[in-house]
C-alpha cells in the first residue's frame, strides 16, 4: 500500500510518502528561497518522496518565526519558487508550500517588537505577552494568507498547506488556551475555526476553488493529559470535520505548542510503540472525515508505516527528521534495501547553518 498512488484535490501523488514541512535555515535573510533549498527538494524528489511540503513560509514579514525562514509575502518570491517547483516536477513528485504566520511564536526583533495573537495570553515559557489582534489585523492576516496562496498558484505549486499546528497563529486561534476572544473568531469550536474558513473563502474569491488547500492540524496543544481549556480530543475531531466539509483536501495530524514542551519532535523513539505518537488522534480523525489523513511524528520503520495504512490510522506517512538523515529513504524502502530509518531522533539536525544530520554514527 505504501507505494500505491493517491489522488486528492486535483493532484495525484505517486506514493504515500510525504516530506513533512521542515524549516531549513536556507533562505536569504529577506525570505527569498535559494538554490540550496532547490537542491534539497530535488534530492528528495529523486529519492521518490511522493509529496514534498516546503519549510514554513511566512505570509507577512512581521509573522516570521525564525532566521533564514522562507517568505511568500511578496510577488518577488514567485520566480525563485517557480524554478524550485519545476525541478521537483521533473522527477514526478508533487510539491506544496506550507504557509504560516508566527502569532505568539513570532520572532521578536527591534523592528518587530509586538507579537500578534488572538488573545493576550502570556507565554509561560518566555514570559512574553502578545497583543490581542484587532478586527482590522485579523482581516489583514486573512488577506495575507490568501495572497500567499495566489503566489503559490502562480509559482506552479500543487497546493498550499495552512500551518494550523505547533503554536503558530492559526493554531493559536483553534485552541481555547490561546484564543479567549468573544467576537466572531472566538468562543465555540466553530468560531475558533472560523478564521480558517475565512481564509479559504478569500482564496476561492482570489483564485477560484480548484487550487488544493491542505492543513497541518494540531490535535492537541500537548499539555499534560486532562489540563483544562486546552486543545485536545475530541475537539480536534470536530475541527477536522469542519475543515473537511469546507474544501480542505487533506489533513496532516500533528500536535504540540512550544510552551507545552517539545511534543512535536519527540527525541525518545526506541520501540515500535514509541513510533507514530499521534496515531490515536489520526485514527479518530480518519474515522470522522472523508479526505486523506496524513500522519506525522516519530514514524521510523516500514512495519509501522504499513500498520498505520492498513490499520486505518492514516492514508499517508509523513516524515521530517528521517529524510534529513536519508533523503533517499523512500527509494531504499521500495527497493527492499532498508526496513528502518537510520534517524535516532537526536534533533541535532535543527542546525542554523542549514539542516543536516549531525549525529555521529561511528
Ligand atoms: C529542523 C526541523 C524543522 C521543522 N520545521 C517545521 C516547519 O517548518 N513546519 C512544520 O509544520 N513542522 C516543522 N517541523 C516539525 C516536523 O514537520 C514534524 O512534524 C516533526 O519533526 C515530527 O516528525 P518526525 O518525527 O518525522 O521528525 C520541523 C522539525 C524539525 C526537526
Amino acid at each position: 500500500m505504501l507505494f500505491e498512488p493517491i489522488a486528492f484535490g486535483n493532484m495525484k501523488v505517486p506514493n504515500r510518502f510525504v516530506r513533512s514541512a521542515t524549516h531549513e535555515w536556507m533562505a536569504e535573510p529577506d525570505g527569498t528561497p535559494t538554490d540550496r533549498i532547490g537542491d534539497m527538494y530535488e534530492e528528495l524528489a529523486r529519492g521518490e518522496v511522493g509529496l514534498i511540503i516546503t519549510g514554513y513560509a511566512c505570509v507577512n514579514p512581521n509573522g516570521k518565526s525564525d532566521n533564514l525562514q522562507q517568505g511568500i509575502y511578496d510577488d518577488k518570491f514567485i520566480d525563485p519558487y517557480r524554478k524550485i517547483v519545476s525541478r521537483v516536477h521533473e522527477h514526478g513528485s508533487r510539491i506544496v508550500v506550507q504557509i504560516v504566520h508566527g502569532g505568539r511564536q513570532t520572532m521578536m526583533t527591534a523592528e518587530n517588537p509586538i507579537l500578534l495573537a488572538p488573545s493576550a495570553v502570556t507565554n509561560k515559557r518566555n514570559g512574553v505577552t502578545p497583543e490581542e489582534m484587532t478586527e482590522e489585523e485579523v482581516l489583514q492576516i486573512i488577506e495575507d494568507f490568501a495572497n500567499a496562496a495566489r503566489r503559490a498558484k502562480e509559482a506552479g505549486f500543487d497546493g498550499v498547506q495552512l500551518h494550523v499546528a505547533h503554536g503558530f497563529l492559526l493554531s493559536n486561534f483553534i485552541s481555547p488556551y490561546t484564543n479567549r476572544r468573544k467576537d466572531r473568531w472566538g468562543g465555540s469550536t466553530e468560531k475558533r475555526a472560523q478564521i480558517i474558513l475565512d481564509i479559504i473563502e478569500r482564496i476561492h474569491e482570489m483564485i477560484g476553488d480548484g487550487f488544493p488547500i491542505l492543513v497541518k492540524l494540531n490535535a492537541t496543544d500537548g499539555f499534560p493529559e486532562g489540563t483544562k481549556n486546552t486543545l485536545d480530543a475530541p475537539e480536534c475531531v470536530e475541527i477536522a470535520k469542519i475543515l473537511a466539509a469546507n474544501s480542505v483536501c487533506a489533513i496532516e495530524v500533528s500536535g504540540g505548542i512550544v510552551e507545552a514542551g517539545q511534543e512535536m519532535f519527540r527525541s525518545k523513539i526506541k520501540t515500535a510503540d514509541d513510533e507514530a505518537y499521534y496515531r490515536d488522534y489520526s485514527k479518530m480523525i480518519k474515522e470522522a472525515v472523508d479526505v486523506p489523513v496524513i500522519l506525522v511524528g516519530g514514524i521510523r520503520s516500514k512495519a509501522v508505516m504499513e500498520q498505520m495504512l492498513e490499520g486505518g490510522y492514516a492514508d499517508m506517512i509523513s516524515l521530517c527528521r528521517p529524510l534529513i538523515c536519508e533523503p533517499d529513504l523512500v527509494e531504499k524502502i521500495r527497493k527492499g534495501e532498508t526496513e528502518v530509518a537510520k534517524c535516532v531522533s537526536c534533533n541535532l539536525c535543527s542546525d542554523e547553518s542549514g539542516i543536516k544530520c549531525n549525529y555521529d554514527f561511528d
